[in-house]
């Protein structure tokens, strides 16, 4: 089975080929980072423009790494959810067009799912049902993959993702967009215990997330430390930080697991390219005799394989659209 799968929902416009779900034939990833680097952060119309005109060379070339022609393909996967709708539109319209021209099953992909998907490309063992912790730019989920189709999302945040907090407080500190990325360059060299940092205290759903307290914390942080002509040392304060998201990240989801009776753990979304959340999930998981599961660093981040190895699945348990396909900003996992 060979599944193209496409990703236009941020700042990347991927495209790949996949084989028989798990088996990566080509992959290609544009990325707009430099242009949005001016703006410290996506401008969703210049975003949209970049996808209308890199998203049919993208997928030429997938389509040529793969050695493969549009008539090979089974189905045609692509993201509609969630996302900025502008760059969402882009990738639905041009599938759309591409499984009307071929005559091959659209298949719409839920964002989060695919990034959950990419431990499959990374670990040919792992079968549902399993604990999937996603951090990323916009997400902060701790859910049960139930089925390769089916999710409950037992946590989430409740104000900004891990991949958000990482980005603005690296601004903060003067590191160029997005920052996540050069906090952990920056916290290798630096000391984990050098800033006392806030947990949050998290009313209500015990599983749920918060990292606005800890942003806002490492801000004024900044701001006294300015006003006072003091110098923060960058790098103690990326290690400080690193290590507190870390741990708010791996205690949620091992209470989680604990409650829920889980003994397979993943690790999935843009964060999950972090060292230290690798290293704190990945040692809490040993701790406690669990198996832990995280995706190459090459997948992390938005790719089009994810979209493909998810989009695969939902074709086998039948999960096609039609042509009324529209793209959705919004979307929770709990409604798909
Ligand atoms: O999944 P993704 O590529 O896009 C969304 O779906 O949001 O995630 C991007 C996020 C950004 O916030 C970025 O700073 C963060 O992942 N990120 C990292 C690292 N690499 C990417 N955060 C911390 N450490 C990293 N090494
Ligand atoms: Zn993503």
């Amino acid at each position: 089975m060979l599944i193209l799968g496409i990703e236009s929902s941020c700042d990347e416009t991927a495209a790949s080929v996949i084989e028989d779900c798990r088996t990566i034939r080509s992959s290609v990833i544009s990325t707009q980072i430099e242009e949005h680097k001016k703006y410290g952060g996506v401008v969703p119309e210049i975003a949209s423009r970049r996808h209308c005109e890199n998203i049919l060379g993208v997928t030429r070339r997938a389509l040529a790494d793969a050695g493969t022609e549009l008539a090979d393909l089974d189905g045609i996967a692509v993201t509609y959810a969630p996302g900025l709708i502008g760059a969402l539109l882009v990738g639905v319209n041009f599938a759309k067009g591409l499984a009307l021209a071929s005559g091959k099953p659209l298949i719409p992909v839920h964002h989060i799912a695919g990034h959950i998907a990419t431990n499959y490309l990374s670990h040919p063992d792992l079968e549902p049902p399993y604990l999937c912790l996603v951090a990323s730019g916009g997400h902060s989920h701790i859910i049960e993959v139930l089925s390769y189709t089916k999710f409950r999302v037992v946590g989430r945040t409740r104000d900004d993702a891990a991949g958000e907090c990482f980005d603005k407080c690296a601004r903060a500190m003067g590191f160029p967009y997005p920052g996540g990325v050069h906090v952990d360059n920056a916290a290798q060299s630096g000391d984990p215990k050098a800033f006392r940092l806030p947990h949050p205290a998290v009313a209500g759903n015990e599983f749920d997330l918060s990292f606005s307290g800890l942003k806002t914390a490492v801000i004024n942080l900044l701001h006294h430390a300015e006003q006072k002509g003091e110098d923060i040392d960058r790098n103690d304060l990326s290690a400080s930080l690193q290590a507190t998201i870390a741990e708010i990240l791996t205690d949620k989801t091992m209470l989680a697991a604990e409650a829920l009776g889980y003994k397979r753990i993943a690790l999935a979304g843009g964060v999950s390219a972090n060292s230290g959340v690798r290293a704190a999930l990945s040692k809490a998981c040993e701790r406690r005799g669990c198996s832990f599961y995280m995706p190459e660093k090459s997948l992390c981040g938005d790719n089009g394989a994810m979209i493909g190895c998810q989009g695969s699945y939902n074709l086998l348990a039948g999960i096609t659209a039609d042509e009324s396909l529209n793209a959705v900003a919004t979307l929770s996992m709990d409604e798909i």
